[in-house]
């Protein structure tokens, strides 16, 4: 039974935080929770039409639209900027060099691909030649990631990259004035947090001090209950 602390705080509006302890290291990935009807439903919808899409040139060159992965209930929603030439030919976000490189940084927070934290990007069709997403392509595609942020309801969603950070928070702020502090997103204010691409990171490892700061942020939004 409930606290008379934790009613008077349920009454108020304030989450209740039950604390883990940080770093923990991923157990195997736990049995993703089942789905309420409706909302099987809606994911299988979304991701019949994403399949499917036409709605911008890029379709012609991909080999498969690359959906998202991991748990339709995750807390944790990390966002990258599109497919590049691994993801398009496998049908998953972040599977290569760099996807290795993110799932270390979500080992080190507790988080496991396929676990407790969903993967998706701001394109869903890799643009040729690994190019930036242009804008009409964004247009095209964002409102697929807007039904998946609805559906999901993270906590916190983690911006990796600034082509990402910047289609997601509408700026052309360049990423180190993006890093730092608690951005909100979309209908449900979700907190966003910008962080260092990991391609980025391969290339510059003496950023990734500064990516762990990001990371550590991110975790604080959640303790706070996403306040
Ligand atoms: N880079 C991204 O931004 N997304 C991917 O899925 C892979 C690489």
């Amino acid at each position: 039974m409930a606290s008379q602390r934790e009613q008077y705080l349920e009454a108020i509006g304030i989450d209740l935080w039950v604390p883990r302890q940080w770093p923990v290291a991923p157990a195997a990935p736990a049995a993703t929770p089942v789905l309420a009807a409706p909302a099987a439903a809606a994911w299988q919808a979304l991701r019949d039409e994403v399949g499917a899409c036409t709605k911008c040139a890029l379709h012609a060159t991909r080999t498969q639209a690359v959906f998202g992965v991991g748990d339709q209930q995750a807390e944790w929603l990390v966002i990258g900027e599109a497919p590049g030439a691994e993801e398009d030919r496998r049908g998953e976000p972040f599977v290569g060099r760099a996807g290795q490189l993110l799932d270390s940084m979500l080992r080190a927070i507790g988080l496991a691909r396929g676990a407790n934290v969903y993967i998706a990007n701001v394109l869903k069709s890799r643009p040729p030649a690994n190019r930036d997403p242009r804008p009409d392509e964004v247009t095209a595609c964002l409102p697929y990631l807007l039904r998946q942020v609805a559906l999901i309801r993270p906590k916190v969603i983690l911006a990796v990259g600034r082509i990402a950070a910047q289609n997601l928070l509408a700026t052309d702020a360049p990423l180190a004035r993006l890093r730092g502090r608690v951005h909100r997103f979309g209908e449900l204010d979700t907190p966003l947090v910008v962080t260092y691409h990991p391609a980025y990171l391969l290339r510059s490892p003496g950023e990734k001090r500064k990516a762990w700061e990001d990371l550590k942020l991110a975790r604080s939004v959640l303790a706070r209950g996403g306040a």
